[in-house]
């Protein structure tokens, strides 16, 4: 008996010889539940659309098919019709489709799809391939671990299909990596993954060009961003889409508090609040050095928003070690400990390493203080010249104390008044630039021995 799958995977190729483009992800989810004898409004439900949108693509569907079949085909009779030409009772067992010839109103399918057996005997594929547009993605050589937030990432998207998700961390900690690397893993759930790079800080309108570009290639510009905005959203609930948006920060101010929109780069706050509160299928990506804002008040229950914080690499960051060719295995915990996991400092520090103690750790290490080579001074740079006034004086408060201080503490000993100190304490935890730890239910704050170093290195000089 043909399976389900294997239906799909015919009537995509019989609609693709006979129209040129693949099933969509709906129309998919329409042929399999009218297989299963649901209707149209538990279909609905299952994709997160209106009932009357999937009819709409429903009553299109049976047109094109009813063209193909050369008879009538409508929701109420495509199961029997399948019946009467004996495909869906049809013994399928495992072979390609052109050792058995199956004729559906002389259509002949061998003709259609000349397979040979070895990729008939792989395991199945989704009978579509994904559209895949990385723009200027960087390549990745290497890739380690992060096996825990891959899952996290996949569960989310691929079984809860949350619409969208925030990957956040400071600079250098592997966010672009990560979204790359999962993109590989997943890309084969999705109509089109996207990944562009808002670095050059694009304006809403340019963003949603670039986008409207990839999924109809032909249009011209459309000026109204209203029109953009919906044409967009459209797209998303008709394919299932996989976006990721990479330096989300470069929307954000310099010089005031985390997460706030440049002025003209407001309108991305209603983009990304759509993309939540619209049903559709698909899932966009923000990595940012900063929380957006969409993202200060909600509940992790929220199954259309998340958020991901990317800590350090623990144990495989000995990996860049080895790539580097270092010495004394033994004192590659105390480097991986220092430089917080961070792969970029890492690979810095490693650098730096090489070339000056021609590779001996435990030779760096007895330099006694942390160490911060240039490029990991000036990455720190563009970090720190986002920062206010006040969150300024409270990274050089923080890298005076030796131990985590807890906010009553910190109040005593600074002159800023106690509403200006908490908003730029919530601020740099927002940027991850702020250490945290519970203990008999006080909060305590700390900075990182880099970031400590770093600010020393800057400010007490
Ligand atoms: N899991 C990993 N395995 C191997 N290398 C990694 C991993 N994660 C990051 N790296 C390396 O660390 C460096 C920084 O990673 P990446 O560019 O992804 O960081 P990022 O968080 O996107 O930084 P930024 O916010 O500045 O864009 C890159 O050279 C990358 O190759
Ligand atoms: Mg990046």
């Amino acid at each position: 008996m043909m399976d389900i799958k294997e239906i799909l995977k015919l009537a995509d190729e019989l609609v693709s010889a006979k129209t040129g483009e693949h099933l969509d992800y709906l129309q998919e989810a329409i042929l399999r539940g009218t297989l299963q004898g649901r209707k149209y409004s538990d279909i609905a439900e299952e994709m997160h659309a209106s009932e009357g949108y999937v009819r709409d693509v429903g009553s299109k569907l049976w047109k094109i098919l009813s063209e193909v079949f050369g008879e009538e085909i409508t929701k109420r009779n495509f199961r029997a019709i399948l019946e009467k030409d004996k495909v869906y009772n049809f013994s399928y067992h495992g072979h390609v489709y052109n050792q058995k010839h199956i004729g559906i109103n002389n259509l002949n399918i061998c003709s259609q799809t000349p397979q040979s057996p070895q990729v008939a005997q792989q395991p199945q594929q989704t009978p579509t391939q994904p559209h895949i547009d990385l723009g200027d993605a960087p390549e990745i050589f290497s890739f380690y671990d992060r096996t825990t937030e891959l899952t996290t990432l996949e569960n989310w998207i691929v079984r809860d299909r949350t619409r969208l998700i925030a990957l956040l961390g400071i600079s250098g900690i592997g966010k672009t990596t990560l979204a790359l690397q999962l993109i590989k893993q997943i890309k084969n759930n999705f109509d089109y993954v996207i990944y562009r790079s808002l670095r050059f800080s694009p304006t809403l309108e340019q963003t949603l060009t670039n986008l409207q570009q990839i999924f109809s290639p032909k249009s011209e510009p459309i000026q109204n961003i209203e029109t953009q905005l919906s044409q967009l959203l459209n797209n998303l609930r008709q394919h299932r889409c996989l976006i990721v948006l990479d330096d989300v920060q470069m929307l954000f101010s310099a010089g005031q508090l985390a997460g706030q929109y440049r002025s003209g780069y407001e309108n991305y706050h209603l983009f990304f609040q759509l993309i939540t509160e619209i049903s559709h299928p698909s899932s966009l990506i923000l990595n940012s050095w900063e929380k957006p804002r969409e993202f200060v008040q909600f509940h992790q229950e929220n199954n259309q928003m998340r958020c991901l914080v990317i800590e350090g690499l623990r144990d495989a960051a000995k990996e860049i070690f080895k790539n580097h060719e270092l010495l004394d295995e033994n004192c590659w915990q105390t480097l991986i400990d220092t430089y917080q996991g961070n792969p970029l400092w890492l690979q810095f520090t490693a650098n730096l390493i090489k070339e000056l103690f021609l590779g001996s750790v435990s030779d760096f290490l007895q330099c006694g203080t942390v160490i911060l080579s240039e490029p990991l001074q000036a990455q720190l740079d563009q970090q720190f010249q986002r920062l206010t006034q006040q969150e300024i004086a409270v990274m050089k408060q923080l890298a005076k104390e030796t131990e985590p201080v807890y906010l009553p503490q910190i109040l005593k000993v600074m002159q800023l008044s106690a509403s200006d100190l908490l908003n730029a304490i919530q601020s740099l935890r927002w940027r991850l630039l702020l250490g945290a730890k519970e203990e008999n239910k006080t909060a305590f704050f700390t900075l990182n021995t880099v970031l400590k170093q770093y600010v020393k290195n800057r400010y007490f000089n």
